[in-house]
């Protein structure tokens, strides 16, 4: 299929380490200010975790949010929804700009219909893993997906510690993974301390909201988690 967003994404899967702060961990009065300080400070794309209250224990927001941010970023949005059932939101959040659409393999019984519409929208589509769900579920959906995310903490909340646990599974993932075309993302508790754990077990896209904009200086926690610092 063609490139959905060519100017934003040239390549894939990207190369190098990508850091994506997710916007959960910043000043919601501030948004927008908030997503330009982010790409000033280095950040390759933007995580944009959407919760529904029943999926996981948390409300954050919806395609509203997504479309008001869209008109004055040109990161790429790697939307991440945490929603049971995601289909029918699945449009909105492609109209409202998002690049990525992650779906979770635990969100419904059809997760291949899921990332088929992800791609019938023209964007890259993503399956996310929890804490509690093997590796094994996405094998019958892997020529599906552009992208694959382990969550190593529980989904619902930032600031959560990271779970060790979840490296095996990434390492289990990059192997299945192969030569395809796909990004392995991890999700929950990075930190420049924990980032170059989830490298090394062959994660390539790190999602960080608390080590992101809850440091002194952004822009140097990007850096040290991009293992640059
Ligand atoms: C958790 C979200 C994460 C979260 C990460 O459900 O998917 O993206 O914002 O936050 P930190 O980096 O603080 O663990
Ligand atoms: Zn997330």
């Amino acid at each position: 299929m063609p490139d959905p967003t060519p100017h934003r994404n040239p390549t894939w899967p990207p190369s190098g380490v990508i850091i994506a702060p997710s916007l959960l961990a910043a000043d919601f009065a501030r948004l927008g200010d908030a997503v330009a300080d982010v790409a000033a400070d280095g950040a390759d794309w933007l995580h944009l975790d959407i919760m529904d209250g029943h999926f996981v224990p948390n409300l954050s927001f919806g395609p509203q949010v997504l479309k008001a941010l869209r008109g004055g970023s040109a990161l790429p949005f790697d939307v991440h929804l945490m929603i049971s059932p995601a289909d029918s939101y699945i449009p909105g959040f492609a109209e409202a700009g998002a690049d990525h659409v992650i779906v979770h393999a635990e969100a419904g019984p059809h997760l291949h219909r899921s990332l088929q519409l992800v791609r019938s929208l023209g964007k890259r589509a993503g399956v996310a893993l929890n804490p509690g769900t093997p590796a094994e579920a996405i094998a019958s959906v892997l020529d599906m997906a552009d992208l694959v995310l382990v969550m190593t903490v529980n989904p619902g909340f930032g600031g959560q510690a990271f779970l060790h646990s979840q490296l095996e599974k990434v390492r289990q993932v990059r192997a299945m993974i192969g030569g395809r075309p796909i990004a392995l993302e991890v999700d929950g508790g990075i930190t420049p301390e924990t980032a170059p754990l989830a490298i090394e077990a062959g994660a390539g896209v790190l999602v960080a909201g608390t080590a992101v904009f809850g440091a002194q200086d952004p822009a140097a926690a990007i850096a040290a988690m991009r293992g640059a610092a």
